[in-house]
């Protein structure tokens, strides 16, 4: 709920169990007053000190910089005396940076409307309200819209900002974040982020926050392996599941740039938003700018909470897919059982055998089209490789449905090779640097998606594939990061914009692709999971988290993913041993159970596999048929982290009606001089009789046991010590 109090000037937002609140000073300054738990009504702007001392510019106007430097500005500009992180600057037509910004009007709507161009979450009129406050720069005739959507159910607040340019003149936009948020608080708040790289994407690092800015960038041109777009400020008692947590993240696939800076009387002032450093746009007369979104949610009950309100989130109000709440197709793709070597034969008989073991989609993964045998050619080029593939896709496809599984397919399509027709015929189109020669990763270069023409002819050749056979799923790849950021077709004072009309463009192709294919299984990847995040999530349901299979690895990986994202969108498979990443050996149970906790798949040779692991598979599609559902929609809890405690990893998921549990137990090491341990359990009904069962039940003369919901959670579940590498499905139901 969202109301304004005329008499104290306070705008107050309310979800269920958090409040923020805004507040005006002389009628003209947004300050931000309050984020945190619900408050009963609308007060506390003596937190911006302007009775005690009156510091504001209309009583002590010789003192503005004063007032400048110390005020909780909701949306600081650059240039006029903020001397902390601004959200906005801008260059007028006589090349100076200033903007100072005051209150025009705001207006609340039910619902919430869509960003032009951009993902963003989506709500039906009982589920979202909107807030829309006008500020304006009289001297620029910039008028700039915060807006600020409020999920109730979820505790979730969403913001983002159009700039409007109203001037007669021509402006440059430096910088233009998407939220702001100041945190006061008499303790040492600590910043929680996910950091990694190729191979070990999103592992959480947790560190102090001194004076001075601290934070996360890229300027990679994607999400990036290395950082992610999201700031968790927590307090130094925070865990799982006691303490105050701020999270703020963005809904962006490009350069992001997120610090939370604490200034000199210990404020911490969280920003957001496209990575200035390397953007810069040219604002002409009557333009409109719509920066992406930030999602913000409070919670006081932990990381754990947080991680529930995200999921809710995006599984309730930003992911589209049809696929969203059904079983995702248990699929084998071919990439670590074949990688280029393959031909239809091969294909179909890694399709035969996945039949057998009940497995739903066969994936063909790189090396399908032009004359692609290894990683430095054809890219663009997307035409099927008759030679590899004998009688055509639409053979091997039809073929692969005669067998009774599903067809998906790899794709590159935002990547061009030198050694390709394409990039001969239109050396132009991939993204250079004028007379610098561009720098290649993996043999390949960028295309400028940018363009619309670029955009035509790839959609087109994806699209003609797709329309060629029963293609039911996507796997769409990008293999390196962006540099020598500059386009052929952009005249000289655009190339600043290059990076944010990538992304734009890569947004484009999506909404066609998913338009002209609604019913399309669409999985993202980036060299694994280097563009994990919000924004693809809109266009897609699941994402490969990483190209690191390992089963002990992938603990890590998916705890760190976990922490914002619901479990339904990790792409997750079991794959051969020793591990092709890291060597390691481990069982067939865990690597199972690990990629359970995920969309679940397989990426081995089916035909050449140890019978004796082969014939766990069975089991494993049983498991992920009776438990997805539960995995997908219900509400997460980590229960143990072997990053940080080793030696062991658990988690659980409890439906929301707390009728199931599921709890994974992963032992990473074993554990000397101890048989067995006590693992307490969350999200139980305290009051319910549970029964456990599924393949770990313990039976007692014959009964199955059953635990009172209170001394799970209390006590715990004794777990035997089984050994390195092992795992455990624990199920229980509700009697
Ligand atoms: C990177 C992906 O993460 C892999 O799964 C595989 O698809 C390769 N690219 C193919 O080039």
């Amino acid at each position: 709920m969202i109301t304004f109090e005329e008499g104290k000037q306070i705008f107050k937002l309310d979800t269920q169990n958090t409040t923020y609140m805004m507040g005006l000073v002389d009628d003209v300054f947004l300050g931000h007053i309050y984020y945190g738990k619900k408050l009963r009504s609308a007060g506390g702007s003596y937190r911006f000190r302007t009775d005690e001392y009156p510091m504001s510019p209309r009583y002590l106007l010789r003192e503005k910089l004063g007032f400048f430097g110390g005020f909780p500005f909701e949306y600081p500009t650059g240039g006029v005396g903020d001397y902390s992180e601004s959200c906005l600057d801008i260059t007028n037509e006589v090349g100076q940076n200033g903007c100072e910004l005051h209150y025009v009007s705001h207006h609340i709507e039910k619902g919430k409307p869509r960003l032009p161009g951009l993902p963003a979450s989506f709500g039906s009129e009982q589920d979202v309200e909107t807030l829309f406050i006008v500020l304006q720069d009289e001297l620029l005739k910039v008028q700039v819209e915060l807006q600020y959507s409020v999920f109730e159910a979820e505790d979730v607040i969403t913001r983002c900002v159009t700039i409007r340019n109203g001037s007669e003149h021509t402006y440059r936009l430096e910088k233009a974040y998407s939220a702001c948020l100041h945190v006061e608080k008499e303790k040492d708040m600590e910043l929680i982020t996910l950091a990694g790289a190729w191979a070990r994407e999103r592992h959480m690092d947790r560190r102090p926050v001194g004076h001075g800015k601290t934070g996360v960038s890229t300027v990679r041109g994607e999400t990036s392996h290395q950082e992610h777009a999201f700031l968790g400020l927590v307090s130094p008692e925070t865990t799982q599941t006691v303490g105050e947590v701020y999270g703020m993240q963005l809904v962006y696939s490009g350069n992001y740039s997120a610090q939370v800076e604490k200034n000199l009387y210990d404020i911490y002032r969280l920003t957001m938003g496209i990575n200035g450093e390397t953007f810069s746009w040219k604002l002409n007369a009557g333009d409109v700018f719509v920066t992406p979104e930030a999602i913000l949610t409070y919670s006081d009950q932990g990381l754990g909470q947080m991680s529930r309100n995200y999921h809710d989130f995006m599984r309730n109000h930003l992911i589209r897919s049809p696929y969203l709440h059904k079983d995702r197709p248990i699929l084998i793709n071919n990439w670590e059982a074949t990688y280029f070597d393959f031909n239809t034969e091969k294909l179909l008989d890694l399709a035969r055998e996945a039949k057998k073991q009940g497995i739903e989609m066969l994936v063909m993964d790189d090396g399908w089209f032009g004359k692609r045998n290894f990683d430095d050619s054809s890219l663009g080029d997307w035409v099927v490789n008759e030679e590899k593939l004998q009688g055509g896709l639409k053979y091997l496809v039809d073929q692969v449905n005669a067998i009774g599984l599903k067809f998906g397919i790899w794709f590159e399509p935002e990547m061009v090779s030198p050694d390709s027709d394409l990039y001969r015929a239109h050396p132009d189109w991939a993204i250079q640097l004028k007379d610098r020669p561009v720098n290649m990763h993996r043999a390949q270069y960028v295309l400028d998606i940018t363009r619309e023409d670029v955009r035509d002819y790839v959609y087109g050749s994806i699209a003609k594939i797709l329309r060629s056979a029963n293609i039911e799923y996507v796997k769409w790849d990008m293999n390196r990061a962006i540099s020598d950021a500059g386009s052929c077709m952009l005249p000289a004072d655009q190339q600043g914009e290059v990076f944010h009309r990538y992304v734009l463009g890569l947004y484009d192709l999506l909404e066609r692709l998913t338009t002209e294919f609604p019913n399309l299984l669409l999985e993202h990847c980036s060299g694994g999971g280097g563009r994990f995040d919000a924004g693809m999530l809109y266009y897609g349901p699941q994402i490969w988290t990483s190209d690191d299979t390992d089963a002990v690895e992938r603990l890590r990986i998916q705890e760190g993913t976990a922490l914002l994202y619901p479990l339904s969108t990790m792409g997750a498979h079991v794959s051969k041993c020793p591990n092709e990443q890291v060597g390691r050996m481990t069982s067939m149970k865990m690597r199972g159970d690990v990629a359970l906790s995920g969309t679940f798949g397989y990426e081995l040779d089916l035909t050449t596999m140890p019978e004796e692991e082969k014939a766990l598979i069975p089991a494993q599609v049983e498991n992920y048929h009776k438990y997805h559902s539960l995995i997908s929609d219900g509400d997460y809890y980590r229960l143990h982290s072997w990053d940080s405690h080793a030696p062991y990893d658990a988690w659980m998921v409890v439906s929301k009606d707390k009728s199931e549990a599921l709890v994974t137990f992963c032992q990473v090491l074993g554990r000397p001089g101890y048989k067995r341990i006590l693992l307490p359990l969350q999200g139980l009904d305290a009051s319910a009789e549970y029964i456990l069962d599924g393949e770990d039940a313990v039976l007692k003369n014959g009964e199955t046991v059953s635990y009172e919901g209170d001394l799970l959670m209390e006590l715990g579940l004794l777990i035997g010590n089984s050994g390195d590498f092992s795992s455990r499905l624990y199920h229980f139901r509700r009697k």
